[in-house]
């Protein structure tokens, strides 16, 4: 029998974060691309010393019950901790690693991306391809400049930091920020700490960019958006558990809000036929904030850092603060 280490790869990883650990320990991987089956999950479990998932395989007490006291790190290719149960972890010993800080550049160029497509209605003007749209007048297609504007970022943590960096030198106006407390390095772009109601009311574009936590969810429902201006523009890049998409759904239909840009939705993927697809001011891309080879060959990477040094009973470089 193997001396090595078993390893379980609940879905493909690029070779950053697999290889280095295939060089000292036996690894399965995960070989399709729809998510592991909860009771495949279970079975591939049993006896590992550690498991390297991603967001949303889920690692609850039933996983962990599988896998049994060999089990000694899970690594998860995320900064997202929400899949994992970690009051569990923690009262069996078992260590937890995540990969914060090395996909803040790819978020916060993703967020950017989505706010400018829609401001100014890049997904009408796509349209065009199709024959859909056509010149009309002086007024066609005109959107919103971020120049001049107000920002409020929700969650001023490092991926919101990372945005505001970058928006300042659109000339931005003001940055407002809500959260849990005030941020000393708020100072660098001149954020002011505001009440997540004032905030809705006072910002010319709202980016949520907060992690998840047991009482945000649903956070930007309704009243929210009622709250926010008509011209208002709402950035998603958290989670789409923060968003009730009922309600947001009738903002952007009625005018109660002007735009929105989701990289983060309930359920990922969206059913088809949802119409924040359909619906002419919402912008919808598939959890594509880390998607750039940096970022995620860093997360990989990192993430075989956490749980080689797991296995070897060693500090892990990046874990998880719960
Ligand atoms: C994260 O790292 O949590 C990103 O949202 C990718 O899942």
């Amino acid at each position: 029998m193997s001396a090595r280490p078993r390893v379980l790869i609940s879905r493909s990883a690029p070779p950053a974060g697999t290889d280095p650990i295939k060089a000292v320990c036996d690894v399965w991987v995960w070989p399709e691309e729809d998510p592991i089956p909860a009771e495949e999950f279970k079975k591939r479990a049993a006896g590992v010393t550690a498991i390297f998932c991603h967001p949303p395989d889920e690692i609850n007490k039933d996983l962990l019950d599988a896998a049994g006291p060999s089990l000694k790190v899970v690594g998860t290719m995320s900064v997202g901790l929400e899949h994992i149960d970690l009051a569990e972890c923690r009262r069996r010993g078992i260590k937890v690693g995540h990969t914060p800080n090395v996909l803040n550049e790819a978020v916060a160029e993703l967020t950017i991306a989505l706010l400018l497509s829609a401001a100014r209605r890049l997904k009408e003007g796509y349209a065009c391809q199709n024959g859909e749209e056509t010149w009309e007048n002086a007024l066609y297609l005109c959107g919103y400049e971020v120049s001049g504007s107000t920002i409020g970022i929700v969650g001023l943590g490092r991926i919101g930091m990372a945005v505001a960096t970058r928006l300042k030198s659109f000339n931005v106006a003001k940055f407002l920020y809500s959260g849990n407390s005030q941020k000393s390095y708020a100072e660098e772009v001149n954020a002011e700490f505001v009440s997540f109601d004032e905030l809705l009311e006072c910002s010319d574009f709202i980016i949520a960019c907060c992690s998840i936590n047991a009482y945000n969810r649903g956070l930007f429902d309704k009243a929210a958006f009622k709250k926010m201006k008509k011209s208002a523009i709402f950035i998603n890049v958290s989670r789409g558990v923060l968003v009730n998409h009922d309600d947001l759904i009738e903002a952007l239909s009625s005018g109660e809000i002007y735009g929105a840009g989701l990289d983060v939705t309930e359920p990922e993927p969206l059913p088809p036929d949802s119409p924040l697809y359909s619906l002419k001011n919402c912008l919808v891309t598939p959890h594509l904030g880390s998607a750039s080879l940096k970022s995620r060959n860093g997360m990989a990477s990192l993430t075989a850092r956490n749980i080689l040094a797991g296995i070897r009973d060693e500090d892990l470089p990046s874990a998880a603060t719960y």
